[in-house]
């Protein structure tokens, strides 16, 4: 299955996703970054996968970015959008567009601590266990349905950034397989808040 991949930072997922694209039957036909400095760049361009830059800060708009996005999306005409550390919430719009095709990888136990410095809000509440959520993106920030989790344990002692990297270490196995599911067809979108694996809802 064709696929474009959005990445804003270091992209350690994007590397697990090419590192494992034959596996899981995954053409990646485009990184793209809102971020000029992203990591995820090089590699791309290491893996000999194209690769461009749409710098938000060029744009007046989230929706004029949002429009730039999807125009550059559009050349690839790919059956899946995957979200790997893109920091950039999305419009109304581009959601509609492509909903049911984009999946988001999420540094917690959604519903638990959307949005941003999830490491240190579960420390904060003193969780005992925290981790990552591969969820289908629809119009709530972080809110679409969770397709498949993995937990860590928090350790006393943990600081975000410790807790981040085990929490890491697992997106980079939750991802690809969830991915893998996506382009064999096992999993849909049936709408804002209900997706089914093998016709089964989750
Ligand atoms: C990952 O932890 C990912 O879950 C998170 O950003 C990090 C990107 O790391 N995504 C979000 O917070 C999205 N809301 P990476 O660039 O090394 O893959």
């Amino acid at each position: 299955m064709n696929g474009v991949v959005l990445i804003s930072g270091g992209g350690s997922n994007l590397q697990s996703i090419i590192d494992n694209a034959d596996e899981i039957d995954l053409s990646i036909q485009c990184v793209i970054s809102n971020k000029p400095s992203a990591y995820g760049l090089k590699r791309a361009a290491q893996a000999n996968i194209q690769n461009c830059i749409i710098d938000h800060q060029l744009f007046d708009s989230r929706q004029d970015f949002d429009v730039a996005l999807m125009s550059a999306i559009d050349e690839y005409q790919p059956e899946i959008v995957i979200l790997a550390g893109f920091m950039r919430i999305l419009s109304d719009k581009f959601i509609n567009k492509y909903q049911g095709k984009v999946l988001n990888i999420h540094p917690s136990l959604l519903p638990k601590y959307p949005g941003l410095n999830t490491h240190q809000k579960a420390i904060d509440a003193n969780d005992s266990v925290h981790g990552a959520s591969v969820h289908f993106v629809t119009k709530m920030l972080d809110g679409g349905p969770v397709i498949a989790q993995k937990q860590v344990e928090i350790n006393t002692g943990d600081s975000a950034k410790t807790l981040a990297e085990r929490v890491l270490r697992q997106e980079h196995v939750l991802f690809p397989k969830v991915i893998h599911w996506y382009t064999r067809g096992r999993l849909k979108l049936l709408n804002d808040t209900t997706a089914t694996l093998d016709g089964q809802v989750i």
